[in-house]
């Protein structure tokens, strides 16, 4: 039980307020990992950035009383343009935090994407959740043990599979490797008082038990060295994956296929003639190239290039509900929730996530009003300054 948190997400009234809760209850190697980004943090920043400058110019005189955030993701009705993003070792910011998002996100009417890197297992979250439930897939050095991953994800009966393309290498995250977070956790003195210092979450972690990568269990080879959780991912990863193993991952996914860490018009156009179902702009939230482009600064070529022949998501730096009105504009079907539904996690578990995306459906609610939008589906271009 934590009242206290729950009480103090429930007064938050931006994701910045929750973020700056999450800073305190959090010990700062677990914060950073969270918040940061790679190398100076160029992209981290430019994700904001892409946001921010976009200016709507309001219609008015628009019978805006019930504005409707309804909209179609992958063939079937959500209550709002948000997708929970999949985020691995979430576990530091709440003990089964996995199952948090889940069970916030099935209670809001939109879909939650489960890590590789989680720490639930996906038959687990499949048992325990009914909500509509996507898997993200990182392709693993093994062939074998990739394919063991996408069957048990058609087996739990997973709505859509998510293959992350963006992390062909774990990005250089210079706060993790200076604050020395690492899997297996490693304690070094000034950890041990980081952490002592939040005696909060330090419970909270002990009473949770020992988390581990569930869906990966026995597949990572030497789990001995303690690398950052970035560097554990890319290791082993199949730096070599190519066009033809993403066609032959079609023909073995029969259900909805999504491709999430696409930046170029041209990897766009390619994947939509290679059958997927969908496109995730996205730049893992500033995680891992540092200098690549804005994911709202690549949207709106990226939908030029398909054209409305599949739906496109976006994610990375959306904090506020105007910022999805403006991803809309842009050209995005639906918008994906990373940090900001962590860091409600991270305040009060599954209250706190509820609270983050009650904020962002109020905004996005507040801003189509005010902006002259009743309705998500049919936002176009035409309600942003051109550049
Ligand atoms: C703590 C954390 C863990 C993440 N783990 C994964 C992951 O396992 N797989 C993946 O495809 N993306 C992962 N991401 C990237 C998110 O899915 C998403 O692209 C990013 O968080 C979006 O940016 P935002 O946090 O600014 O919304 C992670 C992000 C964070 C913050």
């Amino acid at each position: 039980m934590n009242t206290g948190g729950s009480r103090a997400a429930i007064a938050a009234l931006s994701i910045g307020d929750l973020r700056r809760l999450a800073r305190r209850r959090l010990p700062r190697s677990v914060f950073e990992f969270i918040d940061g980004g790679a190398e100076d943090e160029l992209t981290l920043a430019d994700n904001r950035a892409a946001f921010e400058r976009r200016r709507i110019v309001p219609r008015v005189l628009v019978d805006v009383s019930k504005p409707d955030l309804h909209t179609d993701i992958l063939g079937r009705t959500a209550s709002a343009p948000f997708v929970i993003a999949p985020m691995g070792s979430c576990v530091l910011a709440w003990p089964q935090a996995d199952l948090a998002l889940a069970r916030a996100a099935a209670a809001c009417g939109i879909p939650y994407t489960l890590s590789t890197m989680a720490t639930t297992s996906l038959e687990r979250m499949a048992e325990l959740v009914q909500g509509r439930l996507w898997f993200q897939l990182y392709v693993l050095r093994d062939q074998r043990l990739t394919d063991q991953l996408v069957d048990r994800a058609r087996e739990a009966d997973y709505e859509a599979l998510v293959v992350t393309v963006d992390l062909p290498a774990g990005g250089k995250r210079e706060r993790d490797l200076r604050n020395g977070i690492s899997i297996p956790l490693r304690m070094s003195a000034r950890q041990l008082v980081d952490v002592l210092a939040h005696p909060g979450w330090t419970l909270r972690m002990i009473r949770g038990g020992l988390p581990r990568f569930e869906n990966v269990r026995g597949m990572l080879g030497d789990e001995s060295a303690g690398l950052t959780i970035a560097a554990r991912v890319g290791q082993n990863l199949n730096a070599a994956y190519g066009w033809d193993d993403l066609a032959r991952l079609r023909e073995r996914w029969p259900r909805k296929l999504l491709v999430k860490g696409v930046e170029h018009p041209a990897d766009a156009a390619r994947l939509v003639g290679l059958g997927v179902d969908g496109i995730w702009v996205s730049n893992h939230g500033g995680r891992q190239l540092d200098g690549a482009i804005a994911s709202a600064d690549a949207l709106p070529a990226i939908a030029e290039a398909v054209a409305g022949r599949v739906p496109l998501l976006i994610d990375s730096g959306v904090r506020r509900g105007v910022d999805a009105l403006k991803a809309l504009a842009l050209g995005a079907q639906a918008v994906a929730i990373g940090r900001a539904a962590l860091f409600g996690a991270a305040v009060a578990g599954e209250s706190g996530v509820r609270r983050a995306l009650q904020i962002l459906t109020d905004e996005l609610a507040l801003s189509m009003k005010l902006a002259g939008v009743p309705a998500v589906q049919g936002v176009d271009a035409s309600i942003l300054k051109s550049h």
